[in-house]
C-alpha cells in the first residue's frame, strides 16, 4: 500500500507514536505567541478575506511539515496538475475530472483528447442566461398566460443537494426571482405536499437528471406531470412548464419534454468513435476490476446508458451544481449572481493549482484530515457553519465527501489497510450546540470540527447583537474545546459558588473539560455568491487531496448500485399478496410482514 510504505508516513507514525499523547494545545498556545501566525492563513478573494486559523489543532512544527513532505511524496502536486489539464483520473469510468472547466471564467483552453471544452461550456451557459431572462422577466408564460412564480426542481443527489444548498444559502439574493422547491425523495409525501401549495398555471418543474434513469427522480416527474395535466388538460401545455437538465436527450424526449428545452450539463463526447471507445474502456475496466467492484449490470451494460454516462464523461453529480444543474440556483438569485459563484468557484481553482502546499487551504485542511483519520484514528468529521443560511452545507458535504471517498480499494485494485473517508456530519450553531457538542466536549470519541462563520450578519438584527451573539458563541466553542476545564479551576469554580466538602467531590469529575479537541475556523467577510463558490470549491479541493493520499478513485459512486439494483427486484415482489421466500429470513419476514399491513 503506497501510503503506509512511505518513509515519510513512517516519520509521522514514529513522532505520533513518541509525542501525540503529550501534544496538549493549551500548552503549545502558552508557549508559542506567534502560533495564531504560523497556523493560519488568510485567502485575499475580491469579495472580501477568508481567514483559515487551523491553530487550535494537535500539530506542531515539525508535524506540519512532515504532513507537508507526506503530501509531496504522495504526488499531490502531480495529481492536481493532472485534474486541470484533464487527465482521466476517474480511473475506474475511465473519465477525465472536469467540474473546473464548467467555473473556468478565464476562459482559459482546457483540453480533454486533444479538444477544448470551453466553447462547450460557455454554449451551455450562454443557454442557460437566455432562459433565465425570459423565466424571470416574465416572457416565458405558462398555459394560461401567465408568468412563472414557482420552480420545482425534481432531482436526488447530486441533482438535488448543491442546487437545494445554494439557494437556501443565497436567499437574500433571491428578491426578484421565482419560488424555488425541491422534491427529491421517492416518498409520495414529499411530492404531495409540494404540489399542494403550487399554482399549476404559474408553476416551472425542472427535471434535473444527469442520466434521466433515477428511479425516484422519474417516478416523481411523472406524478408531477400528471398532476399538472389534470389542470392543464392539454398535453401541449407540458412545453411551457416542464424543462430538463440531463445528457440523454434520447429519455427527455421519451418522458415527452421537448428536447429544446432540454440543457445539456456539456457534451464532449467525440461522436461514435469517442462513444465506442469509452463504453470499451469501461467494460475492460470492469474486467479488470470486477473481483473488487459491484458493477450493477444496468448500469453499464445497457447501450442506452452507455451513451448517457460517457456523453457526461467528465463531471459526477455531486460536482454539477456549477452546470446547467445549477438552473434552479440561476433562475432564483439571477445569471449575474450565479455568474459570480462560479467566479468564486474558479478564485479557489487557481489558489488551490498554484499555491505552495504549506500556504494552500484545502491541502491544509486535507492534510490536518489525514492526521486525526490515520494517525488518531478519528471516525468521523464535523461541519458546523454558524450561519442559518448555511443549513444544507453539511448534508451537501455528507454526499460531497462521502460518496467520493468512501471507499476501501485503491487504485492498484487491493483493500486498503488505513481508513478513508471519514462520517460527516453536523448543524448550524448554535443549535448544534444544543444538540450533540456535549459528546464533542466530553465523549469519548476525537471529533475533529469545521467551525464556519461570516463577520457581517445578513440581518444584523437590534443593532447586530443577535450575530454578535452568534460570534460570541462561535468563538468560545473552539476556545473552549481547545482549552478545556483543569480540575483545578473546575474546583475553584465550585468552591466560588458555595459547593464544599464531599459535595465537590463528588461532582467534581463530572465538571472537568480535557479540551484538546481539535478545531479549524474558517470566517469569511459575508455570505456572497462569490464566497459561497470559493468555501464550496475549498471543500472539493479538500476531498480530491485526501482521494490522492488514500488512492482511491474519488470521482466513481459503485457503491450506491447495489441497493438500487435489489430495490429493483423487490418492487415487484411486493406488487400481489404471496408470500415472499426468495430472501434470507429477515427480508422475506419484513416484507410479509408488510403485505399484511397493506390492506
Ligand atoms: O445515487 C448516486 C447518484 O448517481 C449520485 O451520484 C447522483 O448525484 C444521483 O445518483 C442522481 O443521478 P442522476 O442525476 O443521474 O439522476
Amino acid at each position: 500500500m503506497g501510503l503506509t510504505h512511505d518513509p515519510n508516513f513512517h516519520k509521522l507514525q514514529d513522532w505520533y507514536t513518541a509525542h501525540a499523547l503529550n501534544l496538549n494545545m493549551r500548552h503549545l498556545f502558552e508557549s508559542d505567541k506567534e502560533r495564531f501566525n504560523k497556523f493560519s492563513l488568510t485567502l485575499n478573494t475580491q469579495d472580501g478575506d477568508i481567514l483559515l486559523d487551523y491553530s487550535k489543532n494537535l500539530i506542531t512544527d515539525e508535524v506540519m511539515k512532515m504532513l507537508i513532505d507526506l503530501g509531496q511524496s504522495r504526488g499531490l502536486e502531480a495529481a492536481r496538475e493532472k485534474m486541470f489539464t484533464g487527465e482521466r483520473i476517474n480511473f475506474t469510468e475511465g473519465r477525465a475530472v472536469l467540474h473546473v472547466a464548467l467555473r473556468n471564467r478565464s476562459n482559459k483552453p482546457i483540453m480533454v483528447d486533444g479538444k477544448d471544452v470551453m466553447p462547450e461550456v460557455n454554449k451551455v451557459l450562454e443557454k442557460m442566461k437566455g432562459f433565465c431572462h425570459r423565466v424571470r422577466s416574465g416572457q416565458w408564460k405558462g398555459y394560461t398566460g401567465k408568468a412563472i412564480t414557482d420552480v420545482v426542481n425534481i432531482g436526488i443527489g447530486g441533482s438535488d443537494l448543491g442546487p437545494l444548498m445554494v439557494t437556501e444559502a443565497l436567499k437574500p439574493y433571491a428578491e426578484d426571482g421565482p419560488r424555488v422547491w425541491f422534491v427529491s425523495n421517492i416518498d409520495g409525501t414529499h411530492i404531495a405536499k409540494t404540489l399542494a401549495k403550487l399554482n399549476a398555471q404559474t408553476t416551472l418543474f425542472i427535471i434535473a437528471s444527469k442520466t434521466f434513469t433515477t428511479q425516484e427522480t422519474i417516478t416523481n416527474a411523472e406524478s408531477a406531470k400528471a398532476w399538472f395535466l389534470e389542470h392543464a388538460k392539454d398535453k401541449a401545455a407540458v412545453a411551457k412548464h416542464f424543462v430538463a437538465l440531463s445528457t440523454n436527450a434520447t429519455k427527455v424526449k421519451d418522458f415527452g419534454i421537448d428536447t429544446e428545452n432540454m440543457f445539456e450539463f456539456w457534451d464532449v463526447s467525440g461522436g461514435t468513435a469517442g462513444l465506442a471507445s469509452s463504453c470499451w474502456e469501461i467494460r475492460s475496466l470492469y474486467a479488470h476490476w470486477q473481483h473488487t467492484v459491484i458493477i450493477g449490470n444496468d448500469l453499464l451494460f445497457g447501450t442506452g446508458h452507455c451513451k448517457g454516462r460517457v456523453a457526461s464523461k467528465w463531471v459526477g453529480g455531486r460536482f454539477s451544481l456549477w452546470s446547467a444543474i445549477g438552473m434552479s440556483i440561476a433562475l432564483h438569485i439571477g445569471f449575474e449572481n450565479f455568474e459570480k459563484l462560479l467566479s468564486g468557484a474558479h478564485w479557489m481553482d487557481n489558489h488551490f493549482r498554484t499555491a505552495p502546499l504549506n500556504k494552500n487551504a484545502p491541502i491544509l485542511l486535507a492534510l490536518l484530515g489525514i492526521w486525526y483519520i490515520n494517525f488518531f484514528h478519528a471516525e468521523t468529521h464535523a461541519m458546523l457553519p454558524y450561519d442559518q443560511y448555511m443549513h444544507r452545507f453539511t448534508a451537501y458535504f455528507q454526499q460531497g465527501d462521502m460518496e467520493s471517498n468512501g471507499k476501501y480499494i485503491t487504485n492498484q485494485g487491493a483493500r486498503v489497510n488505513y481508513h478513508t473517508g471519514p462520517i460527516v456530519w453536523g448543524e448550524p450553531g448554535t443549535n448544534g450546540q444544543h444538540a450533540f457538542y456535549q459528546l464533542i466536549h466530553q465523549g469519548t470519541r476525537m471529533v475533529p470540527s469545521d467551525f464556519l462563520i461570516p463577520a457581517q450578519s445578513q440581518h444584523p438584527l437590534r443593532n447586530g447583537l443577535h450575530h454578535k451573539i452568534l460570534l460570541a458563541n462561535f468563538l468560545a466553542q473552539t476556545e473552549a474545546m481547545m482549552r478545556g476545564k483543569t480540575t483545578e479551576e473546575a474546583r475553584k469554580e465550585l468552591e466560588a459558588s458555595g459547593v464544599s466538602g464531599e459535595e465537590l467531590e463528588k461532582i467534581l469529575p463530572h465538571k472537568v473539560f480535557q479540551g484538546n479537541r481539535p478545531t479549524n475556523s474558517i470566517i469569511f467577510k459575508k455570505l456572497t455568491p462569490y464566497t459561497l463558490g470559493a468555501l464550496i470549491a475549498l471543500y472539493e479541493h479538500k476531498i480530491f487531496v485526501q482521494g490522492v493520499m488514500w488512492e482511491i478513485n474519488s470521482f466513481d459512486q459503485w457503491g450506491v448500485e447495489l441497493g438500487k439494483q435489489l430495490a429493483k427486484k423487490i418492487e415487484p415482489e411486493l406488487q400481489d399478496s404471496k408470500e415472499v421466500q426468495s430472501h434470507d429470513s429477515s427480508t422475506n419476514g419484513l416484507m410479509n410482514f408488510l403485505k399484511k399491513n397493506f390492506a
